[in-house]
């Protein structure tokens, strides 16, 4: 099975809503229809409704940062599954770097998201990664075991038909120090030996495992030509539109 490379990507906590409403629209007039990528966006929370609306029926994928585990209740500030399901996202992202490390979220709680997103229809991006300390203790792949076997604990293998996993290593996020394109192969070859492991190896080689951290349009079209990167999530040079678009072109080979 041939598969198109997914590049997503993630605003995080930028744009305004004009700016991102503008940026959806242009990006729907600009991608070529026959394009040879899937592409998506991750918006703020508040803008995903106008930007759903503007994207309906593109084939763009949109997906949410974040979620909730539970389906509602007095969770202050918090936003539920069918919440963003109901506005019009097909994904979202579970477990980014920032959610693990700044907002203290544990591989449980990242466990019971997947869950939450799963039931109703969204697909997970599960982002994983070691930290740079991490790396350089050479406990790179026992981090990102331990993460994938919690993450994933009571996921079925047809479930994995709806799961991204974006490998990103979070020594690379947003520190212009890109993984080297070998480097990230080795970690995604780890990860489908994971799979292959947890699954089989036809689950293994069909899911969609993506580099994220410092990726740019100089450097996507080497990260893509790895035979295990899938796709690209993208953080600070997807929220300009002409870079976002030349890494979309970068990966399609063109
Ligand atoms: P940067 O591309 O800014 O390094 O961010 C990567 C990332 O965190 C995408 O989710």
């Amino acid at each position: 099975m041939v598969k198109k490379p997914f590049i997503v990507g993630n605003w995080k906590m930028n744009l305004t809503l004009s700016e991102g409403v503008e940026f959806a629209k242009s990006l729907k007039s600009k991608l070529n229809r026959k394009n040879e990528t899937i592409c998506g966006i991750c918006p703020p929370f508040v803008f995903l409704r106008d930007i759903c609306s503007v994207l309906e029926s593109s084939g763009i994928c949109i997906a949410a940062q974040n979620i909730h585990s539970d389906k509602n209740g007095a969770y202050t500030g918090e936003v539920s599954a069918p919440m963003i399901k109901e506005i019009g996202c097909t994904h979202v992202l579970i477990g980014h770097s920032e959610r693990r490390h700044i907002f203290g979220e544990t591989d449980s709680f990242i466990n019971a998201k997947i869950k939450a997103a799963l039931s109703v229809n969204l697909k997970p991006i599960l982002c994983v990664g070691e930290k740079l300390n991490e790396r350089e203790e050479g406990r790179t792949e026992y981090v990102i075991k331990n993460q994938l076997k919690e993450d994933l604990k009571g996921i079925s293998a047809d479930q994995t038909k709806e799961l991204v996993i974006a490998y990103e290593p979070v020594w690379a996020i947003g520190t212009g120090r890109t993984a080297l394109p070998e480097q990230a192969n080795e970690v995604h070859l780890f990860i489908r030996d994971f799979l292959t492991n947890e699954y089989s190896r036809d689950i293994a080689s069909s899911m969609c495992i993506q580099y994220g951290g410092s990726v740019k349009p100089e450097n996507a079209r080497e990260l893509m030509a790895q035979p295990a990167i899938d796709g690209l999530l993208v953080g600070g040079a997807s929220i300009k539109l002409e870079s976002f678009l030349k890494i979309i072109e970068a990966a399609s080979g063109n």
